[in-house]
């Protein structure tokens, strides 16, 4: 097995394709260990801490169970608990946890913040999603791809969507390292940065990926094994609702779009949460005012036999699991 012992979870860019390989391989064992009812203890006596500047369901949960199951710690810090950022450097922070914790969870905005933890931590660091990444989530995804394709490399993968976010960005990494065909379909307005395009080129031409970008979703999706999409509006840019619906609408993935990949057993993906059924005013979906009657999924697509969401949000807690284990554990 690879020795990642003390090695932080930044980005998915520190990480080569075996180094990858390995931690899914890891999350399958981990996953049947779990389903046989053994309770683990590789990472006994470990102390772990989960810093959320922003909120979560399954990320915050996933490094909770994960961390118990195998006999850790976990200790939340609400970012309206502790100094970070308001009384306390980011820097003192870490030192200061570093000193108590054996490894430290962030989820947050300012990707800077969770490099300067890293930096001096002096213990691993995991991201658990900023605003430019989100490398555990894709670990998960990879994990559900093969789990019902039987492999990673060479799948045609298409993003519809935000081809800006934080998923955008590390699902383009991931693609690139490992290997499989990735295709941002979304407007010119929301293109992933070039500057990271073109990492990703080079590390397509190892890995043998193709990485295109088409603002068409008609051939976007053609051939695709996987259709993959995410909130039009990530967590803290609220502001930006009206545009998005108005550039993104195009790009809703709806039953006519699982037909145009002209695939008949494609998967449908989603980090979620989904935007599809919540947020209401007066009765009323909040969308509903800007003339649209569903949000970047339809009901239709989300509840269908194509759809894989709830496998894939299990698979965060198998995957976390495997990061703590291989960074920390026996
Ligand atoms: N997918 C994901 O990260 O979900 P949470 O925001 O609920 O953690
Ligand atoms: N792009 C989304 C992902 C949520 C898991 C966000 O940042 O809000």
């Amino acid at each position: 097995p690879y020795n990642l012992k003390g090695r932080n979870f930044l980005t998915l860019l520190d990480y080569n394709r075996e180094e990858i390989d390995y931690l899914i391989k890891l999350s399958e064992n981990l996953k049947i260990k779990k389903n046989s009812g053994i309770k683990g203890d590789l990472l006994e006596g470990k102390n772990i801490a989960l810093i959320f500047e922003k909120t979560s369901t399954r990320t915050r949960s996933a490094f909770a169970v994960a961390a118990r199951d195998e006999g850790a710690y976990p200790e939340f810090l609400g970012i309206n608990d502790i100094q970070l950022g308001k009384k306390e450097s980011v820097a003192d922070t870490a030192r200061v946890l570093g000193r108590m914790f054996d490894g430290i969870e962030f989820r947050g905005y300012a990707h800077q913040t969770i490099e300067e933890l890293a930096v001096n931590a002096g213990v691993p660091v995991w991201n658990g999603l900023t605003d430019s990444y989100h490398p555990t989530q894709v670990l998960a995804d990879l994990l559900t791809v093969k789990e019902n394709l039987g492999y990673i490399k060479g799948v045609n993968f298409a993003y519809l969507g935000d081809g800006r976010n934080n998923m955008a960005n590390s699902l383009m990494i991931a693609a690139a390292i490992m290997g499989m065909n990735f295709t941002i379909v979304s407007p010119d307005k929301l293109r992933p940065a070039p500057a990271l395009q073109e990492k990703c080129h080079s590390l397509a031409r190892e890995s043998g990926a193709a990485i295109r970008q088409t603002d068409d979703p008609v051939t976007g999706v053609k051939n695709a094994d996987v259709i993959y999409t995410d909130v039009w509006v990530s967590m803290g840019e609220e502001d930006k609702f009206a545009k998005r619906i108005n550039l993104l609408k195009p790009y809703q993935v709806d039953m006519e779009m699982i037909k145009n990949t002209n695939n008949d057993h494609p998967i449908f993906l989603h980090c979620l949460p989904a935007y599809h059924n919540t947020d209401t005013e007066n009765g009323k979906y909040i969308y509903e005012k800007y003339n649209i009657e569903e949000m970047e999924v339809t009901d239709r697509v989300f509840n269908s036999k194509y759809s894989k969401v709830f496998d894939q949000a299990e698979n965060r807690m198998h995957t976390i699991k495997a990061v703590m284990v291989a960074t920390l554990g026996k």
